[in-house]
C-alpha cells in the first residue's frame, strides 16, 4: 500500500487526480471505477483543467460508478448521475454513452443489480478505482455488515450515512433510504484502488481502515488484502495514522 499524504485538501486533490490522469495517459482506452461525495470533486476540477489546456484526452475512457440511491432519475439534482455530469463529464472529452451508474430509476433491484454486474464485466473490470470512504468503513455504499457482499446489490443506508448525507438535500427525510451499489468483490477485482480522505472526521476511520483488523463491519479494512492500493489523504485525515 503506498501513502500520500498532501498539506490541505487542494493538494491531496492534486496528488489523487495525478494518479489518475497517469493512468489515462498510460492506458487512453481505460476503464475508471469512480466516485462521488465531497471528497473527489478537488480532483475531478484539476482533471478538467488539464483537459482544457489540452494534457488530457477522455475520448477513449469508460467509465463505471460506484453506486446510485434507488428512486433517483438522472436528472434529478441529488442523483449520482447528475452529480458526475456536472463535476466531470459535461466538462471533458467523455463519450457519455460509455459512462455508467447503477440505473436508480430500476424498481426490480434485482434487475438493476445483475445488470450493472453485466456492464462491468462486459467493459473488461476497472483498471482504477477511485474510493472516498464513509466515517462507518464503507466504500461505495458498501455498510458495515455480517459479511462481504461481491456483486452489486441493493443497501438499506444506515442512520450514520442518512446523517452525513443530509448536508445535500433540503430535509433529512428527502434523503433515499437506499441506493444500488457495487460489491466488495468487484471493487476488490480492480486492478489498482485509489482511496482518497480528507479532514480531520476522517482520521479515526482512515487509521482503523489501513491498520486495524480486516473485517465486514469495517467495510475499507478489506483494501489492506489488494495489492495495489494507493491512499491519498491530506494532514488532518492522515493524523490518527500510526
Ligand atoms: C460515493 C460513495 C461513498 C463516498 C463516501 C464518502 O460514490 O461511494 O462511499 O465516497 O460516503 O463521502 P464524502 O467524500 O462526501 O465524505
Amino acid at each position: 500500500m503506498k501513502i500520500y499524504c498532501g498539506k490541505d485538501y487542494k493538494e491531496m486533490s492534486r496528488i489523487a487526480a495525478k494518479i489518475i490522469a497517469a493512468q489515462i495517459i498510460m492506458k487512453p482506452d481505460c476503464v475508471l471505477g469512480l466516485a462521488t461525495g465531497s471528497t473527489p470533486v478537488g480532483a475531478y476540477e484539476n482533471l478538467v483543467e488539464w483537459y482544457k489546456q489540452g494534457d488530457l484526452d477522455f475520448s477513449q475512457v469508460t467509465s463505471v460508478n460506484l453506486d446510485e440511491y434507488r428512486g433517483l432519475s438522472g436528472d434529478n439534482d441529488q442523483s449520482y448521475r447528475y452529480f458526475m455530469n456536472k463535476n466531470l463529464f459535461d466538462h471533458v472529452n467523455i463519450d457519455k454513452s460509455r459512462t455508467f451508474v447503477p440505473n436508480g430509476l430500476e424498481p426490480d433491484s434485482g434487475k438493476a443489480c445483475s445488470e450493472y454486474d453485466g456492464i462491468i464485466e462486459s467493459v473488461g473490470g476497472v483498471d482504477l478505482q477511485l474510493l472516498g470512504i464513509g466515517h462507518n468503513g464503507h466504500i461505495g455504499f458498501n455498510e458495515p455488515a455480517d459479511e462481504f457482499c461481491k456483486g452489486t446489490h441493493c443497501v438499506d443506508l444506515t442512520a450514520s450515512t442518512i446523517e452525513a448525507n443530509k448536508r445535500f438535500f433540503e430535509k433529512e427525510e428527502d434523503v433515499p433510504r437506499q441506493a444500488y451499489t457495487m460489491g466488495i468483490g468487484t471493487i476488490m477485482k480492480a486492478k489498482k484502488i485509489l482511496l482518497v480522505a480528507s479532514g480531520a472526521d476522517k482520521a479515526e476511520i482512515i487509521a482503523k481502515s489501513l491498520t486495524g483488523p480486516v473485517t465486514p463491519q469495517v467495510p475499507a479494512s478489506i483494501l489492506q488484502f489488494h495489492n495495489d492500493v494507493t491512499v491519498v489523504c491530506d494532514e488532518a485525515a492522515f493524523s490518527k495514522l500510526k
